[in-house]
């Protein structure tokens, strides 16, 4: 049955449509997609509109003061202090996300891909005679994790611990639209601990300045050495609500992505095979060729929500023009556009060589990604790591399928072949 079958069967309970639509989004996605794309584009149900064509997907982001981001300001208030992603355009706005990009800016790529393939040797190594590899466990949480100590600083917590705060609050604040009070106090556990952690680094870091130490340079540091600058200072706690608002999402993002990207190629030997030799032969970007086309079919993200601030229209000037009220949920398939014709000639074909600016994986418009620059490396250096294993494949049985946490990945074996095998 398709969707609008199942969906006119409900004509007289508005809640179950949505109930309906959601179950499909979670399920047949692209069937779902597929369907309205043709059908009904912009498909208006009880206090939501879904946008599912690219320019439509597009222009939404594209137009932030009529649909800005959901109640993310609140949730990050509360979890370790107000963050850019939370903001509307503005002065405020455009001051945090400034100094942040002075302080993580594209001239550490050099430095960021180094320690990425440090770090990476390092697991396949201490892995290679083993011939199993937990993707997520050992590779796709860790090496963000360092980064999240190394790079950007918060460094000092032990490992799990600062993993499992960084999951808690991502949860919450992307993850629980029910505002589920469970998942809540998690967060609120998990904030204590990281709040206190970062805290402590910037008032221990700030005082060896000012005693003249040399301090070890992460995004953090560089925060504290630039407060001695008005122009470039925060308040008390500004440097601490910044630093958690960056790592918060870099860990589950970044490993969703890689165990959905092998996921998806162990599925379809034949792309694995001309992945493996992309890996082995090629360019990293060639394997990031490999790794944002098997993300389209099986993405991290497949919407994003906006809130309409004003009555807004959508799709203005053409046929499936709607005006939706102030206050309406606009969810905005970035899956969908990334399969409409229009934009992406044969959507239904893996085809690795596609323009890289048109895909969606890290949004679009003001709060495009802050990490995007370093995901074009990173996410394909650990892709990469894999498929260079001998002999690549999925483990046998239960411990070969891809175990969820939730949204988020939990674990995914591999086997490989070793020296003695
Ligand atoms: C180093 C890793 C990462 C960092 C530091 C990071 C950080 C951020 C930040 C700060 C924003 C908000 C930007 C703004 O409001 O101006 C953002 C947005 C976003 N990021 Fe990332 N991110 C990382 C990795 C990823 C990965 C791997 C994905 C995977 C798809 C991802 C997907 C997104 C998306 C879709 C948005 C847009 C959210 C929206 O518009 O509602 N990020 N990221």
């Amino acid at each position: 049955m398709s969707f609008f079958d199942e969906l006119n069967a409900f004509s007289n309970s508005p809640l179950q449509q949505v109930s309906l639509f959601q179950q499909w989004l979670a399920e047949r996605p692209l069937a779902l997609f597929d369907e309205l794309r043709l059908h009904v584009p912009i498909l208006q149900l009880p206090g939501l509109a879904v946008v599912t064509k690219y320019c439509d997907v597009a222009d939404v982001l594209a137009r932030d003061q009529e649909f800005g981001v959901p109640d993310y300001a609140k949730k990050m208030h509360r979890a370790t202090g107000d963050f850019f992603l939370g903001m509307e355009d503005g002065p405020d706005y455009e001051r945090e996300v400034s100094i942040m990009r002075l302080a993580s800016n594209r001239q550490d790529l050099t430095r960021i891909a180094g320690d990425l393939q440090a770090w990476i040797d390092e697991v396949i190594a201490a892995k290679a005679a083993g011939g199993t590899l937990d993707v997520v466990g050992d590779l796709s949480r860790r090496v963000p994790g360092r980064l999240v100590s190394e790079y950007f600083g918060a460094s000092g917590m032990p490992d799990a611990l600062l993993l499992d705060c960084l999951r808690a609050l991502f949860r919450d604040i992307f993850a629980n639209p029910g505002d589920d009070p469970v998942v809540r106090d998690a967060a609120a556990t998990a904030s204590s601990a990281l709040c206190a952690h970062l805290d402590n680094l910037v008032e221990t870091q700030t005082a060896q300045m000012h005693q003249g130490a040399a301090l070890a340079d992460t995004v953090l540091s560089r925060c504290v050495g630039m407060s001695t600058v008005p122009e470039t200072s925060f308040e008390q706690a500004g440097i601490r609500r910044n630093i958690a608002g960056l790592i918060v999402g870099t860990v589950d993002t970044t490993s969703a992505c890689v165990a959905n990207v092998l996921d998806y190629l162990l599925g379809n030997p034949g792309i694995l095979d001309k992945a493996i030799t992309a890996a082995r032969e090629g360019t990293l970007d060639d394997v990031r060729g490999y790794v944002y086309e098997a993300l389209r079919f099986k993405p991290q993200a497949p919407t994003l929500l906006r809130t309409a601030s004003v009555d807004a229209v959508l799709a203005a000037g053409t046929a499936r023009a709607i005006t939706v009220p102030a206050g309406t949920t606009v969810v905005v398939c970035l899956m969908s556009g990334m399969f409409d014709p229009d934009q992406f000639p044969a959507p239904t074909a893996f085809d690795p060589q596609r323009p890289e600016r048109d895909y969606l994986h890290f949004g679009s418009g003001m709060h495009r990604c802050f990490g995007r620059h370093i995901n074009r490396l990173q996410l394909p250096m650990i892709v990469r790591a894999i498929l260079r294993l001998p002999g690549l494949r999925r483990a046998a049985g239960a411990d070969g399928e891809m175990r969820l946490d939730g949204p988020f990945p939990n674990r995914l074996i591999v086997e490989f072949d070793t020296a003695r095998s």
